[in-house]
């Protein structure tokens, strides 16, 4: 019998937690060759690009054509109704060639003001997430949401709005192809795969297309329930052990 390894005991864990199980989509021999699989490298950086006229960063993609077109073709997007309501629209922040990708609801009032996902409070947590998961938010993440432009009065996107958006996003996972997706709540658990409860499901794995898919609480609401920060912590840190990644030492 051949002596158990470090992805052994990672999925001793996730199945004592009931993480892995009858009603997740990700099964064992899934989890194993992911746990197993080399980590891709990181290209080389490259330097942020300067802000356009409107002073909004464009994607960080010098090097994506398609990445750009994709951009170009949904600023001018009018497929729903939020397209008449925009200030900018907001299409993803990072890189598109990380490996760790973040999917949030849709743009509130400071990320429509400024073209960029996740920069109001829930967006600070959010960074401050990633920062303690050991990543880069600019260079090894890439983050977007379900629809691209905001939903007036900070409500969640209404199916319509949802459904004329989706194959951006759709496209834009193509694109990133990442090894791990997080999905920020209840509406990517929705609108990513027709299931409701965030709750019971967070923490457990799915798959989107061969990607292993993490959901877990939304910033937003980690800021009004703190006590669930431990819940999304343990969620990510399942994330980090697919990139072989520990928290840093508290200092
Ligand atoms: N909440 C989201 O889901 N997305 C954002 O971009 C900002 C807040």
């Amino acid at each position: 019998m051949r002596k158990p390894d470090i992805f052994d005991e990672i999925i001793q864990c996730l199945k004592t937690d009931g993480r892995i199980g009858a009603d997740t989509s990700m099964n064992e021999e899934t989890l194993r060759d992911l746990y197993a699989r080399p980590v891709r490298k990181a290209p080389a950086r490259v330097p942020a690009p300067a802000q356009n006229a409107q002073g909004v960063p464009p994607a960080y993609a010098p090097d994506l054509p398609e990445w750009e077109s994709l951009r170009t073709e949904c600023a001018s997007c009018m497929k729903c109704g939020l397209g008449k309501t925009r200030t900018n629209m907001v299409f993803a922040d990072g890189s598109p060639h990380a490996e760790l990708m973040f999917i949030g609801e849709g743009p509130g009032a400071d990320e429509d003001a400024t073209g960029v996902p996740f920069v109001g409070r829930a967006g600070e947590l959010l960074s401050r997430m990633i920062a303690a998961m050991t990543f880069d938010r600019k260079t090894e993440t890439c983050i977007a949401n379900i629809v691209k432009c905001r939903p007036p009065g900070n409500r969640n996107p209404a199916d319509d709005e949802a459904a004329a958006c989706m194959p951006y996003l759709k496209r834009q996972i193509e694109l990133v192809n990442p090894k791990v997706i997080v999905l920020l709540g209840a509406v990517p658990l929705l609108y990513l795969f027709n299931l409701k409860g965030i709750m019971r499901l967070r923490g457990r794995w799915l798959d989107y297309n061969g990607i292993p898919v993490m959901p877990t609480y939304h910033p937003a609401f980690l800021l009004r329930n703190p006590p669930a920060k431990k819940d999304a912590w343990a969620d990510l840190q399942a994330v980090m052990a697919v990139f072989g990644r520990k928290p840093a030492p508290r200092r």
